[in-house]
């Protein structure tokens, strides 16, 4: 039975009750003082509302309902922010009592949501995961220090574009990105290189990372009625745990071998993020189980979210060759005809920041960021959002608002040239890819790196057009949801000398 059926049979099963839960739930609404919000259906209440794309349908509700907005998603009370000035005041004023973590039930697989960075509340242990991942991973000398992995990594790229050029094929340009950002975390983990370009193991990997952020990000009848989660009813749990295991099997196998050639005393010297987790683990600071949740935390988080915003950004250029051949004159300037972007030499190009601005105001990896929960109850204005309550921070909606931003749904990175004081580290809530306050993500050293990077890779030497004589106004720029946002029609283009 699928979700909206079921949906449907339930509530018509329960309709009997409506009238008097109808007079119950008005009454709760009206003493909690629950921000304004779309009447709920007894049982059910607004998920019907959400349809396939939630961050749209609650955009366009909120739109009615105003930019704090409440709903009942069957038994649990979510708070949609869609408002810059609310996101400030959730993320920023009252960012302690919301830094909790509304947990999916996918995510409970193998205590996933006990031991995680991403999921547990903010508390001592979350803090020294984050430091240790800070002082390892994402503090300026350590990025610094591993500029050399992605430079490999990247030289890469370019030389299977150059074969794809000189061949006349295309290439599917998120799978090149998810390629590139595959392999730069693996090596930066284990030093290990996990996927060939169009090899059978990177189709495997890409599996494997998409099928966990799939079934976490589905909606799940499990979530919205906790009583439903033993019986799994979609089977998300089960799908969610087969991914989950295959994860974490490699991610066993690694540190078995690291710790055996530890235990002989024949290690080699190997620099990368498994190497300082042992260290901590050797030390009893952190448990071996807390190194693998880590490690797939790091993993899932990193890379669809990175290769996605790459391949946006492509779509949104091929849409606008003269925004693309901007980039590579500023490329050209910058680093002449030869030679590789260096990393400290990022911040020297206005444009090129201004398009990945432009990429994360319209097309945000995580449109409602990754969901935060009260631990609390936290009045805002004359209202609450109550203890427990779901929190969801609709940055799509803010991205595209016309209050906001003039002519809001087009390509228009100039805006930021104008604007050039406004970034996305955390600090201006109109624009929070990567969230604010403590949960803030905490690989956005590492993505803004990334991100400029391969675009700057792909752009400098190559023109890209579309294949079979498809027109770039034709595109087709529908977005697929889960826990991050995807194009849900891959990017083709074909490379050439420009
Ligand atoms: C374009 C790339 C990326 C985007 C747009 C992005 C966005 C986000 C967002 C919106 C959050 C949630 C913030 C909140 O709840 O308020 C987050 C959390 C997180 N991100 Fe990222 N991210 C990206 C890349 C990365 C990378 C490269 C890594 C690691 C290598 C990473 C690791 C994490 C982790 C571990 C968390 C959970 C933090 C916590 O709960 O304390 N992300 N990210």
């Amino acid at each position: 039975m699928d979700f909206i059926t079921f949906l449907l049979v339930l509530s018509s099963i329960l309709w009997t009750c409506a009238v008097y839960l109808t007079s119950k739930s008005s009454k709760t609404r009206k003493s909690a003082r629950l921000p304004p919000g779309p009447n709920p259906w007894p049982i059910i209440g607004n998920i019907l509302e959400l349809g396939p794309k939630p961050h749209q349908s609650l955009a366009k509700l909120s739109r009615k309902h105003g930019p704090l907005m409440s709903l009942k998603l069957g038994s649990i009370t979510t708070v949609v922010v869609s408002s810059p000035e609310f996101a400030k005041t959730i993320l920023q004023t009252h960012d302690l009592a919301c830094s909790s973590r509304s947990i999916p039930h996918a995510i409970e697989v193998l205590n996933h949501d006990k031991i995680s960075m991403a999921w547990i509340p903010a508390n001592s242990k979350w803090r020294k995961l984050r430091r240790i991942c800070k002082e390892q991973m994402f503090s300026v000398s350590s990025l610094d220090a591993s500029q050399g992995l992605r430079k490999e990594k990247l030289q890469k790229l370019h030389e299977y574009v150059s074969g794809c050029c000189k061949a006349g094929q295309a290439l599917n340009i998120g799978e090149a990105a998810f390629t590139t950002t595959l392999n730069l975390m693996s090596a930066t983990l284990f030093s290990v290189e996990f996927a060939q370009f169009g090899s059978d193991s990177l189709q495997e990997m890409k599996d494997v990372v998409w099928g966990v952020m799939k079934y976490v990000g589905m909606p799940n009848l499990a979530d919205y009625f906790p009583i439903l989660k033993r019986a799994d009813p979609q089977g998300i749990f089960r799908q969610s745990k087969f991914y989950f295991e295959r994860l974490l099997e490699i991610f066993d196998r690694i540190i078995d071998e690291r710790l055996e050639s530890r235990a002989s005393g024949v290690s080699e010297e190997k620099k990368d993020m498994v190497e300082a987790l042992l260290d901590f683990y050797q030390r009893d600071e952190i448990s071996r189980d807390d190194i693998n949740h880590l490690l797939l935390n790091l993993f899932v988080a990193g890379t669809d979210t990175t290769a996605g915003t790459v391949e946006w950004a492509m779509t949104e250029l091929i849409r606008h060759p003269k925004k693309m051949s901007r980039i590579r004159d500023e490329l050209r300037d910058i680093i002449g005809e030869n030679g590789q972007l260096q990393e400290s030499e990022i911040s020297r190009l206005p444009y090129l920041h201004a398009v990945v601005k432009e990429t994360f105001r319209l097309h945000p990896a995580a449109p409602f960021l990754v969901p935060h929960k009260a631990e609390a109850d936290v009045e805002i204005d004359c209202y609450v959002v109550p203890k427990n309550a779901k929190i969801l921070v609709n940055v799509w909606a803010s991205g595209r608002d016309p209050n906001i931003w003039p002519d809001a749904d087009l390509f228009m990175p100039e805006r930021f040239l104008d604007h050039n004081e406004i970034d996305y580290r955390g600090n201006d809530f109109e624009l929070i890819p990567f969230g604010a306050g403590r949960r803030i993500c905490p690989g956005l050293p590492l993505a803004h790196r990334m991100v400029h990077l391969m675009l700057a890779t792909l752009i400098r030497d190559f023109g890209w057009k579309l294949g079979n004589g498809q027109k770039a106004e034709e595109l087709d720029m529908s977005e697929k949801f889960g826990l991050s946002l995807q194009k849900a029609i891959p990017l083709n283009l074909l490379p050439m000398k420009p």
